[in-house]
């Protein structure tokens, strides 16, 4: 099995087990499920109102951060959620862009999806939609959407140059790039960046900001601007944040 094909089946493995637990329970996971240290990674990242207004708790969010709040959402908008989970942020997006506008969420994992359309069903929200497929071949045309947001997932694909390049083929000229993502501020181990659990859980493949921003702007992204707003120390092999990622399709 090459590297790509192991890294997609413990991404997958690992979150459809997750969806299943979190259809289940009603426990808060955070930070891509767990992985969170003894800083600030997993302090609340949305408000009870606007959870209320869709009928979820954060429970459901195996995020870091809020990606919606950075995406100055407006009615009429598309919206597309790269790696959607549980569909917390689709849900919320919808409702921002009402009326007129329509929020996708975009999954692998069988099991996140039946997860977020049944979330959808709960809150009653009918302007969006969730699509099988790889966010390194997004299954929507060229141009078609204004704001491209996702949370805790580009640094889950082994080609981010790919996922990037197509964020920015599907954005409208002008359109927004608004993401929660992990960063490596410290290098870590070549043992930990082998290994597919922590790969899994958001660590092994963080990569370091100025090859993020290099990625970005290699798509043709302009206006590329980092935020780093948690940071995690890991025991013994680097450290790792969270950041929100802004840039813009020039
Ligand atoms: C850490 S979870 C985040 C879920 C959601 N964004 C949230 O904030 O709760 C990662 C999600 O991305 C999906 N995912 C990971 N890699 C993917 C890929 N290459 N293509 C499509 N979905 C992917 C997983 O199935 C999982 O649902």
């Amino acid at each position: 099995m090459s590297m790509d094909s192991k890294v997609k089946w413990a991404v997958t493995e690992r979150y459809s087990r997750l969806a299943k637990e979190l259809a289940v329970l009603n426990e808060s996971q955070g930070c891509c499920g767990g992985s969170c240290g003894d800083d600030s990674c997993c302090d609340s990242n949305y408000s009870a109102e606007e959870l209320g207004q869709i009928g979820l708790g954060e429970s459901v969010s195996l995020g870091c951060g809020n990606p919606t709040a950075l995406a100055e959402l407006k009615p009429g908008e598309v919206v597309l959620d790269l790696g959607s989970g549980a569909g917390l942020d689709v849900l919320l997006s919808a409702r921002r862009v009402s009326p007129g506008g329509h929020a996708y969420g975009l999954d692998m994992t069988d099991e996140m999806l039946e997860l977020a359309n049944r979330n959808r069903e709960r809150a009653g929200v009918e302007n969006a939609t969730f699509l099988k497929g790889s966010i390194e071949e997004i299954p929507l045309p060229e141009a078609s959407v204004d704001v491209v947001i996702s949370n805790c997932v580009i640094n889950l694909a082994e080609d981010k140059s790919a996922v990037i390049r197509e964020a920015h083929r599907v954005l409208r000229p002008g359109g927004r790039f608004a993401v929660a993502d992990m960063v490596e501020l410290e290098a870590l181990s070549a043992d930990v960046k082998k290994r597919l659990d922590s790969w899994a859980g958001c660590i092994a493949g963080t990569i370091p900001i100025d090859d993020y921003r290099a990625k970005l702007e290699a798509a043709g992204f302009v206006d590329v601007d980092f935020e780093v707003h948690s940071t995690q120390q890991l025991p013994g092999t680097g450290k790792v944040g969270s950041a929100y990622i802004r840039a813009r399709r020039g």
